[in-house]
């Protein structure tokens, strides 16, 4: 790790956020996972909020080296948010994977939360619905973790390290569409090379896009809510995986009657290290509703994302 280099996606502050005096800004953020899919949205977003971001990722900055976070320059900042996650479901089904899983999620938010206490920062962490294990039809912030697989398991572990950080919010999303390879992408790809995909139809939630996510983030930050847990996904129906497919095939101008709906178990039959997945997904938004803000809708956002691509 080497803190004076942090890839370069530092920006520059705007006017105004330093004080006369020459004092350092109040709002200096460290995004941790500043290359991946809400990390990227966090970096573009933050600035326009009057923060002041710098990105660090692998494999420059590892959050799982409890020695370099021991010694990093925590000075530098008021606010860590934590986009770095091992994302891999199948591959932390693996002995090497389950590993960077545990490591990534859980060792790696412990040092931040230790850090964070230690220097009196904000940490803002992002857990996921893989928590739980889907049998309860829209989760709210109180339920209590039951992770099916590896890398639910290890995200629930780095929450409850979270959870003794005073000043923490934990962000729990779901469906994550950002920048990179994304599911919407995939159907738009088999779209357009005329293949007719089977996709899981028993598995609900909504989309959640990156850009959303990182406005939800911001908001909680410069709104000063409650520190705590916050459900935050796109508003709107809850959908299944096909739905959102046969969505996409329409506004790629197709069928949607290309995209034939399959049980989970179809789906993956005869495959070996398929982790298992929560059927529900869906979050109850109520809590971060309450502070005043309004989740975007997810189908609408799909369509508007299906366009911007095209
Ligand atoms: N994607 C979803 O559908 C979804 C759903 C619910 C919750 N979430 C949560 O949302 C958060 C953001 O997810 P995302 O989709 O933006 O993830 P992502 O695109 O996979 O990005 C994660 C970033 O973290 C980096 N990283 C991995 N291990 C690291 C480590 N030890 N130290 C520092 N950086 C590390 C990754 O680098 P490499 O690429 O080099 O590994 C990558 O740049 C995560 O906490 C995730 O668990 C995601």
């Amino acid at each position: 790790m080497n803190e004076t280099k942090p890839l370069g996606i530092e920006e520059t502050p705007l006017p105004g956020n330093g004080n006369a005096d020459g004092q350092p800004p109040s709002r200096r953020v460290l995004v941790t996972g500043a290359n991946g899919q809400l990390g990227r949205a966090l970096m573009a977003l933050l600035p326009q909020a009057g923060f002041v971001p710098t990105g660090v990722d692998l494999p420059e900055v590892d959050i799982s080296d409890t020695a370099a976070m021991s010694t990093w320059d925590w000075s530098r900042y008021d606010i860590i948010i934590n986009a770095a996650a091992w994302t891999n479901v199948d591959g932390a089904e693996t002995s090497e994977g389950r590993r960077l899983s545990w490591r990534a999620n859980t060792v790696g938010p412990a040092n931040l939360a230790r850090a964070a206490t230690r220097y009196g920062l904000t940490l803002v962490h992002i857990s996921t619905e893989y928590t739980f294990d889907g049998a309860t039809a829209v989760h709210r912030e109180d339920e209590t973790p039951s992770p099916l697989g590896v890398y639910g398991q290890s995200k629930a572990a780095g929450d409850a390290a979270v959870g003794v950080c005073p000043h923490h919010y934990l962000v729990r999303t779901s469906w994550v569409v950002g920048d990179g390879k994304n599911f919407v992408k995939t159907m738009l790809s088999l779209a357009e090379r005329g293949i007719t995909p089977s996709v899981v139809a028993d598995q609900t939630g909504r989309l959640t896009f990156a850009s959303d996510l990182a406005a939800g983030i911001i908001h909680l930050l410069a709104s000063g809510a409650e520190y705590g847990t916050y459900n935050l996904s796109g508003e709107g129906p809850i959908v299944s995986w096909a739905d959102v497919a046969k969505r996409v095939y329409e506004l790629a101008g197709h069928s949607s009657d290309e995209v034939t709906p399959v049980t989970t178990e179809e789906y993956y039959a005869g495959q070996e290290g398929i982790a298992p997945r929560p059927l529900s997904s869906a979050l109850d938004l109520a809590k971060i509703e309450g502070t005043g803000f309004t989740p975007a809708d997810s189908m609408k956002r799909l369509d508007v994302y299906v366009r911007s691509l095209s």
